[in-house]
C-alpha cells in the first residue's frame, strides 16, 4: 500500500525476530507460504499488546509463523489456531515443538467451518484472527464472533487483496471473483452493527473490528 521505498524503509526499522521465527521467514519465502506481511503483523501485535489479549483464536495457522509471534510479544496468552492442509499442520506442529511456547498454542487440525465444536472449549476469547480462505472471511466472521468476549476484538487480514479492492478491470475471472467477495466482506463489516471497524492500508490490508459495548 505504501509506495516501496517507505516500506522498506519501515521493515528496516523492525528489528530482526529471534532465529527460529528467522528461519520460518525464510522457509515461507522459499517455499512460497503466505504467512503475514511484516508491517501488518507488527500492527496487529501491537494492537493486541495494547488490548492485552489472553486468549485469542486464529483461523488460518500456516506453518505457524503468526501464531508463534503473538506467543513471544504476548508471554501470558494462549493461542487457539486452526489449520486444515496437513503438510503445514506437520511443518506448524514441529516449529511450534521448537519454539517452547508449545504449552501456550493449541492446534486445531481440521477445517474452520467444521470444528466449531472442538473450538468451542477454550471459548471466550479476547480477539479474533481470521487469515484464511478470502472467499469465506464472512463466514468465518459469523461462526466464530459469537465466541469472542464482550469487549473483544476481530482482526482480519489481506482486506485489500494488494491492491486489487479498489481496481476496476481485473483480468482473471478467478481474482476478479474472489476481489468480489473481499469487497462484499469489507461492505457487509463496515455496516455492521454490533462492531465498529476500521480499514487498515498496511501489510495487505488489516481489519480492525471491536465489540460494541451495548448491542443494538
Ligand atoms: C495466509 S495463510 C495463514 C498465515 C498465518 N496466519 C501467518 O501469518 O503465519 C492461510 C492458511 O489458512 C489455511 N486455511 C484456509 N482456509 C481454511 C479453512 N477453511 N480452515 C482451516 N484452515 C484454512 C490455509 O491452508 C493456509 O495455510
Amino acid at each position: 500500500m505504501l509506495n516501496e521505498k517507505l516500506h522498506s524503509y519501515i521493515d528496516d526499522l523492525i528489528g530482526e525476530r529471534n532465529p527460529l521465527l528467522m528461519e520460518m521467514e525464510a522457509y515461507a519465502k522459499e517455499h512460497e507460504v503466505p504467512i503475514m506481511e511484516l508491517v501488518g503483523i507488527e500492527t496487529m501485535l501491537q494492537l493486541l499488546r495494547l488490548h492485552r489479549s489472553g486468549k485469542i483464536l486464529e483461523v488460518g495457522t500456516a506453518i505457524g509463523y503468526s501464531a508463534l509471534r503473538m506467543a513471544v510479544a504476548l508471554p501470558e496468552a494462549k493461542i487457539i489456531t486452526i489449520e486444515r492442509d496437513e503438510e503445514r499442520i506437520q511443518l506448524a506442529k514441529a516449529f511450534i515443538g521448537r519454539s517452547g511456547h508449545e504449552r501456550r498454542i493449541t492446534l486445531i487440525e481440521g477445517d474452520a467451518l467444521e470444528v466449531e465444536k472442538q473450538v468451542s472449549d477454550y471459548a471466550p476469547f479476547d480477539a479474533i484472527f481470521i487469515d484464511a480462505a478470502k472467499g469465506q472471511y464472512q463466514k468465518f466472521f459469523e461462526l466464530y464472533s459469537s465466541y469472542l468476549n464482550e469487549d473483544g476484538m476481530i482482526i482480519t487480514d489481506n482486506v485489500l487483496f494488494k491492491g486489487l479492492v479498489a481496481e476496476s478491470e481485473i483480468e482473471s475471472k478467478r481474482t476478479r471473483n474472489l476481489v468480489k467477495k473481499i469487497d462484499g466482506f469489507n461492505r457487509w463489516l463496515m455496516n455492521h452493527h454490533d462492531y465498529d471497524s476500521v480499514i487498515l492500508p498496511v501489510g495487505d490490508g488489516v481489519a480492525i473490528s471491536k465489540r460494541r459495548g451495548e448491542r443494538k
